[in-house]
C-alpha cells in the first residue's frame, strides 16, 4: 500500500548512511510501488553538487549496496524524485533554497543523519525558517547522547521546537523482522506468554556476535566501547521485548509504557558480573589496540553481563547479555532457556533435558523451539532435544525472503505516523541511567578488557562467568 505523498529531507544526505542505507531501503520501497510518484527525497549537506551530481552520487550507492534491486527503468524513475541543497547546519546558507523547495499537503519529514551535536542547531533552524510545523517529523540516528547528561540535553534541545510525538529515534534492530516476530509470537499465541516467567524460565540469553572489526572507525569508537555502542540500546530493546508485560494495545504509547518499566525494573550491575574484552590481533588483521589508535585504551570491544529485572515476572531470572566484536560468526539470537521438569519418570540415565526457545535475529531469520523427545529406534527411553525449526523462507516460501531491511521499515513508518518501532525520549534516558553508574564504576576502577582471540567466542572469562553458576553460553554459529 501507497504511504501518504511526502517530502523527506535528509541531513547528511551524502554521508556514509544515507549511502549505504537510507537511500538504498528507499529505492526498495519505491521499486515496490509505496512511493506515490509526487514524493521526494532532499538531500541537504554542507558540500556544494548539483543536483544532477547527487543523482549519480545515489544511483551508484545503489549500484554498489543492492545491486540487485529494480529495473534501469525504475532507477530512472527513483532519481528523479531526488534534489539536492546546499545547506549550512550552523549558518544561514541553504536554508531558503530548502524552504522554498518544500512543498504543501504533504507529509515533511527531516532526517538528521549527522554528529549529534547538530541536532538542535537543526531543529533551530527548521523553525526559524518556517520549514517545520507541528505536522513536521524528525528522524534521529544514534548514538543519542553517551551518557545520561549529554541524552537529557539532546531531548531538551528537540523538545524546545518539537513535541515528542514528532521526534523518531531510531535503533533500527527494532525495525529487524524477527525482533517484531517476537512480538507477534509473545502476544498471538497462547502457547508461550503462561511460560513466561521465572517460575518456567531458568534464564535467558541475548546474543550480538559480529565478526567485523571497528576499523575505520576507531576514533568513535574508542570512545564509546561495546556498552555504549550496543548493549545501551540494541540489547536493551531486546532485552525490553522480551522481559515486557503484554502492552493493551500495539500501540506506541503502550508499547513503550511497558519497555520503559523493564528498564527502570533492572538492578544496578555489579563488577563481578560484567566481562569486558579486547580483540587480539590475528596475524593478518591488526587487534583492538591498534584499531583504537591507543596502546593503553580500556575500551571494550566485547562485553558479557549477566543482569537482573526485579518484577514479579522475573525476580530469580538471570538475563545475560554479551556482544563483541572479531568473534567467530555473525550470529545474533535471543535464548529462552526453560526449567527441567520437575521430577523425570525416565531415571538418571534418560539425561536431563530443557526446553528452549531461540529467536534469530541474523542470519536465517526465524525460530527454533527444542523439544524433547524419544531417541528413534530399540534400546529404552533415551531422550534427545531437537528443533522444531522455524524458519521462515522455508515456512513461508519466497515472500519471506523479501522482508524490507529495517531502515526501509522504519522510514516508511515515520511518513505513516507510527511510533512504535522508536525509541521515546523517557526510555533512552533511563537506559542511560542504568548504564552510567556501571560505566562509572570500571572508569573509576581503571579496569583493563581482558584479550581474546579473533574468531573466538570471547574471553574465558565470560564462559566462566556463566559455569559458576552451573550454565553455559550457547555456541556461536552462523
Ligand atoms: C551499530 C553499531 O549501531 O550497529 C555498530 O554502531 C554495529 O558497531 C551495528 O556493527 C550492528 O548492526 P547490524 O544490523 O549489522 O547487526
Amino acid at each position: 500500500i501507497p504511504v501518504d505523498p511526502f517530502d523527506l529531507v535528509i541531513f547528511g544526505g551524502t554521508g556514509d548512511l544515507a549511502r549505504r542505507k537510507i537511500l538504498p531501503g528507499l529505492y526498495r520501497r519505491y521499486c515496490s510501488g509505496q512511493m506515490e510518484d509526487n514524493s521526494r527525497i532532499i538531500g541537504a549537506a554542507r558540500s556544494e553538487h548539483e543536483t544532477a551530481e547527487f543523482r549519480q552520487m545515489i544511483a551508484d550507492a545503489i549500484a554498489e549496496f543492492d545491486p540487485k534491486s529494480g529495473s534501469p527503468e525504475q532507477l530512472e524513475g527513483f532519481l528523479e524524485r531526488l534534489e539536492y541543497v546546499q545547506v549550512d547546519a550552523l549558518g544561514e546558507a541553504g536554508w531558503k533554497e530548502l524552504a522554498a523547495l518544500m512543498g504543501e499537503n504533504r507529509v515533511r519529514a527531516f532526517y538528521f543523519s549527522v554528529a549529534p551535536s547538530l541536532f538542535g542547531a537543526l531543529a533551530e533552524r527548521l523553525h526559524a525558517h518556517g520549514i517545520a510545523d507541528s505536522e513536521t517529523r524528525i528522524v534521529v540516528e544514534k548514538p543519542f547522547g553517551k551518557d545520561l547528561a549529554s541524552a537529557k540535553a539532546l531531548n531538551a534541545a528537540l523538545a524546545e521546537h518539537f513535541d515528542e510525538s514528532q521526534i523518531y529515534r531510531i535503533d533500527h534492530y527494532l525495525g529487524k523482522e524477527t525482533v517484531q516476530n517476537l512480538m507477534a509470537v509473545r502476544f498471538g499465541n497462547m502457547l508461550f506468554e503462561p511460560l513466561w516467567n521465572s517460575q518456567y524460565i531458568d534464564h535467558i540469553q541475548i546474543t550480538v556476535a559480529e565478526t567485523v572489526g571497528v576499523d575505520g572507525r576507531g576514533e568513535y569508537y574508542d570512545r564509546s566501547g561495546a556498552m555504549r555502542d550496543m548493549v545501551q540500546n540494541h540489547l536493551m530493546q531486546l532485552l525490553c521485548l522480551t522481559a515486557m508485560e503484554p502492552p493493551a494495545k500495539f500501540d506506541p504509547d503502550a508499547v513503550r509504557d511497558e519497555k520503559l518499566k523493564v528498564i527502570r525494573a533492572l538492578n544496578a550491575v555489579p563488577l563481578e558480573d560484567v566481562v569486558r574484552g579486547q580483540y587480539l590481533a590475528d596475524g593478518k588483521k591488526p587487534g583492538y589496540l591498534e584499531h583504537a589508535g591507543d596502546p593503553d585504551s580500556k575500551t571494550e570491544s566485547f562485553i558479557a553481563l549477566r543482569v537482573e529485572v526485579s518484577n514479579w515476572r522475573w525476580a530469580g531470572t538471570p538475563f545475560y547479555m554479551r556482544t563483541g566484536k572479531r568473534l567467530r560468526a555473525r550470529s545474533s539470537e535471543i535464548a529462552v532457556v526453560f526449567k527441567e521438569t520437575p521430577h523425570s519418570i525416565f531415571g538418571e540415565e534418560a539425561g536431563r533435558h530443557r526446553n528452549v526457545l531461540t529467536i534469530r535475529l541474523q542470519p536465517n531469520e526465524g525460530m527454533d523451539l527444542f523439544v524433547t523427545i524419544k531417541e528413534p529406534g530399540p534400546g529404552g527411553m533415551r531422550l534427545v532435544d531437537v528443533p522444531l525449526d522455524m524458519t521462515f523462507a522455508e515456512a513461508l516460501g519466497p515472500e519471506a525472503e523479501d522482508v524490507p531491511d529495517a531502515y526501509e521499515r522504519l522510514i516508511m513508518d515515520v511518513i505513516r505516523g507510527n511510533q512504535t518501532l522508536f525509541m521515546r525520549g523517557d526510555e533512552v534516558e533511563a537506559a542511560w541511567a542504568w548504564a552510567d553508574p556501571l560505566i562509572a564504576s570500571w572508569e573509576n576502577r581503571g579496569d583493563k578488557p581482558v584479550p581474546y582471540e579473533t574468531g573466538s567466542t570471547g574471553p574465558e572469562e565470560a564462559l566462566a562467568m556463566m559455569h559458576r553458576e552451573g550454565r553455559r553460553w550457547r555456541d556461536i554459529r552462523a
